[in-house]
């Protein structure tokens, strides 16, 4: 194969239950991911040998996403050609329209996908659990970015555990246009406030049930109530000015509103296509100018789209 591309989805916590800090640096977590449909696209092509890898990026958001070996879509390639013992030359493609360091696990899906295409180009035939236990070493969120879906995330988010839904969700996403949270100054500041509030500890987290049955009732309303973010607070401590869009809205109508995983983007569960369309509106006539998405859920994860 010379040239795959793989279409990606971001990602929104339903529910993020933040544990305590690990020996390894990383919190335990129970979350329930749902994939939405905003995409981006990951083109593999084969290159001349000894070219290495060129990475090229497209689209929105362009100068925020990092042009070299931080890159996790580069990570993921180089892991697969490892793992084949050839060079990694290829070009790389990212087609971006989930926003950077958001809170949607863009970066994550890129990875996901260069995984499945990089597969592909270099000819691995890495099964699913290989591929699986690769993603997990990329990154946290990248198993479920190959999956998609609604999934319970456990451990640091990677252990999977498909969840019962019935139906399409809708939502609309507020981004924050170029200005973007780090995950671990956001993990920082939730140690740091339950320090502060005393340090009592935090125990398990665990999905609460009354998600899990909303989700499988198809019933907007009681997932509206019941949404939930443990990094909610330490979002809106390190940017205060997101409260202002949760509240609005609340205001008008919206069934839920929660700062997707360590944000700064603002995930509202809405009614409907026409009850996003009004959401949209009202938030732009209160003077909010960044980029919002509207979006549908659950949808699949990795998927290629073009091979030849
Ligand atoms: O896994 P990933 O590389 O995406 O995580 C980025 C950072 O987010 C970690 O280095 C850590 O600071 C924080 N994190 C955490 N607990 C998790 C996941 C991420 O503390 N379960």
């Amino acid at each position: 194969m010379n040239r795959v591309s793989v279409r990606v989805p971001a990602k929104i916590n339903l529910h993020l239950g933040v544990g305590p800090l690990r020996a390894d640096g990383y919190h335990s977590l129970a979350t329930l991911y749902q994939a939405v449909s905003l995409h981006d696209q990951v083109t593999v092509e084969r290159a001349d040998p000894g070219s290495g890898i060129s990475l090229h990026i497209e689209g929105s958001f362009v100068e925020q996403v990092p042009a070299d070996r931080s890159n996790l879509a580069v990570r993921a390639i180089e892991e697969v050609a490892a793992r084949c013992g050839v060079a990694p030359d290829v070009q790389l493609t990212i087609g971006k329209a989930i926003p950077v360091a958001a809170g949607l696990a863009g970066g994550s899906a890129d990875a996901a996908a260069a995984l499945v295409a990089a597969d592909l180009i270099f000819g691995a035939e890495l099964d699913r659990d290989d591929l699986l236990a690769i993603a997990a070493r990329l990154g946290s969120d990248v198993p479920f970015a190959l999956t998609g879906g609604t999934a319970i995330g456990l451990g640091r988010g990677e252990l999977l555990t498909p969840a019962l839904t019935r139906g399409t969700f809708h939502w609309v996403l507020v981004s924050s246009g170029g200005a973007g949270l780090s995950t671990p100054a956001v993990f920082a500041e939730l140690d740091r406030l339950r320090a502060a509030a005393g340090g009592a500890d935090s125990g398990e987290p665990e999905v609460p049930a009354a998600v899990m049955q909303a989700l499988l009732a198809h019933d907007p309303l009681t997932l509206g109530r019941a949404l939930g973010n443990d990094l909610q607070e330490a979002a809106l401590a390190l940017r205060p000015q997101l409260r202002t869009r949760i509240d609005i809205a609340v205001d008008y109508g919206a069934l839920g509103a929660i700062i997707s995983g360590s944000g700064p983007t603002v995930a509202l569960l809405v009614r409907d296509e026409e009850h996003a369309l009004d959401l949209t509106v009202a938030l732009a006539s209160h003077g909010i100018a960044d980029p919002m998405f509207r979006v549908t859920g659950p949808v699949p994860g990795a998927r290629v789209v073009e091979a030849d």
